[in-house]
């Protein structure tokens, strides 16, 4: 499958050198594509351009800060209207309210995917691969004998749901749909207490505590 990356850091250069292994095509798109020339971004993957990588992939990994959505999105927004996007992205940003860097509190209380499926003019959006540090999903994915460690995900497209657990599967991981965008909730930062975010969870463990955080709050 063709991929296109967007964010070229952490998580952008961790999924990339995954898939790349797995065999898809890789695309990453950057501000400053001559900079990556000597650096690890896997075997057989290209760099160019954001557009390039937008309108390269199938697929679209979104892989970067928060505060940067916006510009990259206005750049983007007119050529994905069929192509499926992953979001990594977690809303830590400037916070106008406490002037300060921190989590970001959307309107209306909604989910940064709900957030995101709106602004973001895709097919199909899935949150994924934002719950877990770069390095423990390379550790995961690549070399490490850890098996059996979930990728939770969350979105309003069955197609692109379907298409996405795939990739996570092939990245190493155990694909767990978490619902829909509103569900996202359960796999956004903060962490702690009410949500699943930034744990390692097995099959057994989240289903008992997804069943716990929903009993709470009555769904
Ligand atoms: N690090 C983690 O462990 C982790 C885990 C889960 C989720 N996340 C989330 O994943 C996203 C990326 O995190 P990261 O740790 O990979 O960040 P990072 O290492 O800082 O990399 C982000 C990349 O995005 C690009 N970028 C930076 N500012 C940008 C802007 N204003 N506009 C467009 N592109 C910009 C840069 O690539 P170019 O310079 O090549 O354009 C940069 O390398 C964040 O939303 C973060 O919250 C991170």
């Amino acid at each position: 499958m063709k991929i296109g990356i967007i964010g070229t850091g952490n998580i952008g250069s961790t999924e990339g050198r995954l898939w790349d292994k797995a065999g898809h095509q890789i695309l990453y798109g950057s501000r400053h594509p001559a900079s990556l020339l000597d650096r690890d971004m896997g075997e057989n993957v290209q760099i160019g351009s954001i557009k390039e990588a937008a309108t390269f992939g199938e697929v679209i990994l979104l892989a970067i800060p928060w505060d940067g959505i916006d510009e990259v999105l206005s750049e983007i927004n007119p050529f994905i209207s069929e192509k499926i996007v992953i979001d990594a992205t977690n809303q830590y940003g400037f916070n106008e309210d406490t002037g300060k860097n921190g989590l970001i509190q959307l309107p209306n209380h909604q989910t940064a995917t709900s957030y995101n499926t709106q602004r973001i003019k895709s097919k199909g959006l899935v949150k994924a691969y934002n719950t877990l540090t770069a390095g423990f999903q390379w550790q995961v994915g690549s070399d490490s004998p850890k098996k059996g460690v979930i990728m939770p995900y969350s979105g309003n497209t069955e197609e692109a749901k379907t298409i996405v657990a795939d990739l996570i599967k092939e990245s190493g991981f155990v694909p767990y749909d978490v619902g829909d965008s509103e569900m996202a909730r359960f796999i956004e930062p903060p962490r702690g207490s009410t949500s699943l975010y930034g744990e390692e969870w097995s099959i057994d463990t989240i289903e008992k505590r997804l069943k716990e955080l929903k009993d709470t709050i009555n769904l």
